[in-house]
């Protein structure tokens, strides 16, 4: 049998540029793309220089233990799927294949409430641990509505993005013109010729929707950008008020995603949130943040002590998760990795996004000298002041 293209993929690196042979430069473009000059989607990625790794020798590293918790639930390795917006786009096989994908690897999936696939289907096809991230529609209704089918359905947690109170400045998008789901135009017409697989499927497969909001504002008609559908339904008004209102709606564990400052990592201990995700999304709201690794330690200093942190922004490596735990994060998240997997092999080459993740803990704790995720702390690290070039 002829080898799978993604099973040649050796990093992340190799499934992205698969990824991006595989799909229209748009919608490839609308998943790496960050907001303005990138700057924040750089800074992400070159935190992770400003740490190198210390060995201990002679250890017997012939077990491993890659699992931990988070929230009390049991996963096979510090890692956890973040929510990512219409997956259909990228796949025809979508959110279900993600948490597929998630449940044979043993971690937690998160769904996006801007989903392709709805929080019942989702449920339905994957017994694996799931959290259902919210924004914050005008509509309080609606909220409600998705907290109790939430319940009913049976997600462990609600996660609430804070970083997107309107919808960030993505230029690459601007320039495509962008639609969900894409128009046809002459300019996409090649762009669709050279892509006859996911071209097919794409006109094969139901109409893509925003799933759990179908019949709602603009995601009712046709054909709509994403910009105008955020900035019309999303409430730029919410404030920790409407959060502590969430919290005490839901009644269940809760995590707030977006935090990047360690005052608010201490207003999310104090309205009773259970974890925190230290973010920027992924480089795609604000310009010229930090990166999210190099605001974790202060952040760990505030609050570690007192609630779960959880990290995402460019983690591409074994070794970067390495870093996040020994900064005092409990596990990482992933969002645009698994999407190239999908846009390579469907289900299959998310499974090799994960394989490959945590191959490369496993290896990398072996060099170490760590046995298990606990054993992680900042003694192997070592901080540069010095940047390593910019890859
Ligand atoms: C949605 O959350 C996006 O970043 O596109």
């Amino acid at each position: 049998m002829r080898e799978k293209s993604h099973e040649r993929c050796f990093s992340i690196a190799d499934l992205r540029e698969l990824a991006r042979r595989r799909i229209p430069h748009a919608v490839f473009d609308y998943i790496d793309g960050g907001a303005e000059d990138e700057i924040t989607l750089t800074n992400n990625r070159r935190a992770f220089d400003r740490y190198q790794l210390n060995a201990s020798a002679l250890v017997d590293v012939s077990q491993i233990d890659l699992s931990t918790t988070v929230l009390g639930e049991k996963i096979s390795m510090p890692l956890l799927l973040s929510p990512t917006a219409m997956t259909r786009l990228f796949h025809h096989e979508g959110e279900i294949a993600v948490v597929k994908a998630a449940q044979q690897a043993g971690i937690i999936y998160t769904l996006s409430s801007m989903s392709t696939t709805s929080i019942e289907d989702i449920a339905e096809s994957s017994n694996t641990p799931k959290w259902f991230q919210i924004y914050v529609w005008r509509d309080r209704d609606l909220l409600k509505n998705f907290f109790k089918r939430c319940k009913e359905t049976g997600y462990r947690a609600l996660c609430l993005t804070v970083d997107l109170p309107v919808h960030g400045n993505r230029e690459r998008d601007l320039k495509n013109g962008l639609t969900i789901p894409p128009r046809i135009s002459p300019k996409l017409l090649l762009d669709l010729f050279r892509h006859p697989y996911w071209t097919y499927h794409f006109l094969q497969n139901d109409a893509m929707q925003l799933a759990n909001v179908a019949d709602h504002g603009l995601a009712s008609q046709k054909q709509f950008i994403l910009k105008d559908y955020i900035d019309s339904q999303f409430d730029p008004a919410v404030t920790w008020e409407d959060a502590i209102w969430m919290v005490e709606q839901w009644d269940g564990p809760f995590v707030i995603k977006g935090i990047s400052h360690s005052e608010d990592a201490k207003r999310a201990v104090e309205i009773g949130a259970n974890a925190i995700v230290v973010s920027n999304h992924g480089g795609r709201q604000l310009d010229h943040a930090p990166g999210t690794l190099e605001v974790l330690e202060d952040i760990v200093a505030n609050v570690g002590s007192k609630i779960e942190i959880l990290i995402d922004g460019g983690f591409r490596r074994g070794t970067d998760i390495i870093k996040a735990i020994a900064l005092g994060a409990k596990a990482c998240m992933i969002g645009r990795p698994y999407l190239y997997g999908l846009c390579a092999g469907g289900k299959e080459g998310v499974d090799r996004t994960l394989q490959i993740y945590q191959e490369e803990l496993y290896r990398n704790m072996q060099l170490i000298g760590c046995r298990t995720i606990s054993e992680i702390d900042s003694r192997i690290l070592k901080k540069t002041t010095e940047l390593a070039a910019i890859k």
